[in-house]
């Protein structure tokens, strides 16, 4: 049993948060690794590998058993999201959102059919989910949504436009935030479970991307689609409480991506500083290189360090949004600053595709600005400090 402390949380790595490590890095090494780069290239969205994922059970990892997940704790999910992030950071959103984004938020709030009819599925990795809260003018301003839900007795008419929608082509079920009272401004904005097949719903042009680009980002189109009543997640004006809350999660998820981004950089550094010789020896044995490593290692230790300590906090029912914040906002600059000097260690080979760290340079980027932007982090932070 590995056991690392801080802050009196004991992290108590067990037999099964390893097996959970290592199946996710046996994974992502044979089924990702081989098909990085073409995927890369060529934007393909990773369908096998996906479906594989769900087979793995890595598409609803923290659902009870009882809605087909794995009923696994929140650290295990981040042993994993690293393990493949190390890989391919195109697969890892996948994963994550429908993981911490979809599934969590439909278990924690979902009435019990809405658990039945599209929380299973979505578990099992049958279909997968999209989280559709950004705007073209909401995007860190999310209270300001302009999608409207107006209350038509039985049924809400949904209309507006989402924007980078991750898995907006692939999903079969979106979780939509808009507005029903404007006048109530955040607090009377719902979240509706929209399937794609409703009349009006269209997905609009797939985004063509400097990073996780075998992901799957669109906008997508509302424009008169009738959504039932009881599709609507809690009680009328819970959307965006429902929205925060679900984030507060998927923070923990980007945070071990940016993670695993950071240290699947540092692995193939330190592979390649032993292997190329300069001036008659290996690389490594140059200081210059070794101290480059030397702060990977260190700044990739401590942001490991933020997310074990946010999920921990979530697993115990603590209050993780500081925390989950922390762990995204430090984690994330640890990725795009490590997969950079990953790149100078590689010198030019690192500037070309072939070698990987160039790939995961685009793929840092992300982390620094979905599910809140750093800056976006620090204002959670500061709030959490002084309130
Ligand atoms: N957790 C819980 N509740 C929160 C919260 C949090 N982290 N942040 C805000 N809230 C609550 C507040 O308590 C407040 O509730 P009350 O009215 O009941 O007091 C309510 O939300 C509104 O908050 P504020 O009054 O603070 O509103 P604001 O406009 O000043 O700030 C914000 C809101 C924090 C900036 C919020 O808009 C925000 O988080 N923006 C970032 C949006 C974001 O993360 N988008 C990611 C898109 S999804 C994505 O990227 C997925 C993907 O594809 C990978």
């Amino acid at each position: 049993m590995a056991a690392t402390t801080i802050e009196g949380i004991n992290f108590n790595l067990t037999e099964e948060h390893l097996a959970v490590k290592e199946a996710a890095r046996d994974f992502a090494q044979n089924e990702l690794l081989p098909t990085a780069i073409e995927r890369d290239t060529h934007s393909k969205f990773p369908y096998e590998q996906v479906k594989k994922m769900g087979e793995l059970g890595f598409m609803g990892m923290m659902v009870s058993p009882e809605y087909g997940g794995g009923g696994m704790d929140t650290i295990s999910y981040v042993l994993a999201m690293e393990e493949i992030s190390k890989v391919d950071a195109s697969a890892s959103v996948v994963m994550s959102v429908n993981n911490s984004l979809v599934c969590w938020g439909l278990e924690a709030y979902g009435s019990e059919e809405q658990k039945q009819k599209y929380l299973k599925p979505l578990a099992s990795g049958e279909i997968i989910g999209a989280f559709c809260l950004s705007e073209p003018e909401a995007g860190s301003d999310a209270t300001s949504q302009h999608t409207t839900a107006e209350d038509r007795g039985d049924y809400y008419l949904l209309n507006g436009t989402k924007n980078w929608i991750t898995n907006g082509g692939t999903s079969s079920v979106c979780l939509v935030m808009a507005q029903t009272h404007p006048e109530l401004k955040h607090k009377g904005i719902n979240c509706f479970i929209v399937e794609k097949e409703r009349e009006g719903f269209v997905v609009g042009k797939k985004e063509d991307k400097m990073g996780i680009r075998s992901s799957d980002t669109h906008s997508l189109m509302f424009t008169d689609v009738k959504v039932p009543k009881e599709n609507r997640i809690g009680a009328d004006g819970f959307g965006f409480k429902f929205a925060m809350s679900t984030l507060n999660g998927g923070r923990i998820g980007i945070a071990a991506q940016a993670l695993g981004i950071a240290a699947g950089a540092y692995e193939l550094a330190v592979k390649y500083s032993k292997e190329r010789k300069a001036f008659g020896k290996s690389i490594s044995e140059h200081q210059a290189i070794q101290f480059k490593l030397a702060e990977m290692a260190t700044k990739i230790e401590a942001a490991r360090l933020l997310v074990y300590k946010a999920a921990r906090q979530k697993d115990e029912g603590k209050d993780y949004v500081e925390s989950a914040a922390m762990a995204k906002l430090f984690a994330s600059d640890v990725a795009m600053w490590a997969t950079t000097e990953a790149v100078q260690i590689h010198g030019g080979y690192g500037y070309v595709k072939e070698f990987h760290v160039e790939r995961l340079m685009r793929d840092a980027k992300i982390t620094q600005i979905y599910e809140g932007t750093s800056e976006i982090q620090k204002l959670v932070i500061a709030r959490e400090i002084l309130k």
